[in-house]
């Protein structure tokens, strides 16, 4: 009696399942299923012991970022300088603040160590910044695995490929559009700023060639001025909370750009821009829908031009150089 029903539930539901577990052709949630059973709970080892620094679940973030905006996410921003095509990611001033790659080589040690010349630093980038955003408070987003490492990278590209801290918001929605993302997923991205610090480095513009577009309260510029004082920061070291709760992944960073207390430009343009505004307001006043869509947004990133299959890539030795 009951099988047409079952029979439309099974041919609706299957494809609905496919798109939301396999949105990444090459990449799968089993992938190391084999090659690498207990991957998760190394990864969970190493990544208690790299947890201790509260500051750490920011940076992993960020790493992913940085990751996968030049070349795809192929732990490119890992490599050293050597060789004829590697020159460090790492020379560019867009990288500046850049933090625990050598963790993820700590987690690739531990792996090694048991599962040796499987497992991807590219992978292990993803997952670091995957854990980083639950262990922090925020939602857990289980990622599909299968990425390769990169044999090159180039300074140049990270130099162009970067956004810098005054970007427009056309060219955040440029940048987002392009792996797939629509507004309310690029307005979720910026989100991650709810973890997190930044330096006078790339907040002096703000304040000493202000632009008409970028609001701040007056309380609020006051206090960025009285910790940045000049326009070429005297010292590196001053690092300002990105919003109230800078440990915590939760929905404050919206609150606080709406309030006039954004830490980059960027930030406080997507408060005021007509276009994304409303969804500022939006996340701001209800934290799982923020949750939702940057869960769907990480995903996205994560798949950002990965190198995959047997042909593309290798699986490194060591995450700072190629095999
Ligand atoms: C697309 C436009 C973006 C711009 C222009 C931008 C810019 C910046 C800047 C200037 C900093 C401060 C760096 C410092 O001074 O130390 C920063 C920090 C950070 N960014 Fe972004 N970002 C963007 C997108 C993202 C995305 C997509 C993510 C994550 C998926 C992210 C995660 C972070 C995190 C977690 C920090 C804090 C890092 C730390 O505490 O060390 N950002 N960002
Ligand atoms: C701060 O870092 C930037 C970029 O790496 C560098 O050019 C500058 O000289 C540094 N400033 C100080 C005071 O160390």
């Amino acid at each position: 009696m009951a099988r047409p029903f079952l029979k439309l539930l099974l041919f609706s539901a299957v494809p609905i399942f496919c798109f939301l577990r396999f949105s990444h052709a090459s990449l799968s949630y089993n992938f190391y299923e084999r090659t690498c059973p207990q991957l998760d709970s190394l990864v969970n080892r190493a990544m208690a012991a790299i947890f201790l620094d509260l500051t750490a679940p920011s940076a992993l973030v960020r790493l992913m970022f940085h990751d996968c905006q030049v070349q795809g996410c192929d732990a490119s921003i890992l490599l050293d300088s050597g060789g004829g095509n590697v020159r460090t990611e790492m020379l560019s001033g867009k990288n500046f603040g850049i933090r625990q790659r050598s963790s993820i080589q700590m987690m690739k040690e531990a792996v090694e160590s048991e599962c040796p010349g499987q497992v991807s630093c590219a992978d292990l980038i993803v997952m670091a910044a995957s854990k980083s955003v639950t262990v922090s408070g925020g939602p857990r987003i289980d990622v599909p695995l299968g990425r390769k490492d990169s044999t090159t990278a180039n300074n140049l590209l990270a130099d162009s490929h970067l956004p810098p801290a005054s970007m427009s918001v056309d060219d955040l929605l440029n940048l987002f559009s392009s792996m797939g993302m629509n507004m309310e997923e690029a307005v979720a991205m910026l989100g991650s700023h709810t973890l997190g610090v930044g330096h006078c480095i790339n907040i002096a513009d703000r304040l000493y060639e202000p632009k008409g577009d970028d609001y701040m309260s007056s309380n609020y510029g006051a206090y960025l001025s009285f910790m940045c004082p000049t326009r070429v920061p005297l010292t590196n070291l001053t690092a300002l909370p990105n919003d109230l709760t800078p440990t915590l992944f939760d929905n404050q960073y919206f609150r606080n750009i709406l309030a006039g207390r954004a830490p980059f430009t960027i930030d406080s343009r997507i408060a005021t821009d007509p276009r994304t505004s409303a969804i500022v307001a939006h996340f701001a006043g209800n934290q799982e829908h923020f949750f939702q869509a940057f869960s769907s947004a990480f995903l996205k990133l994560s798949y950002h031009g990965v190198l995959t299959g047997d042909s593309e890539g290798e699986i490194r030795r060591q995450c700072n150089q190629v095999n």
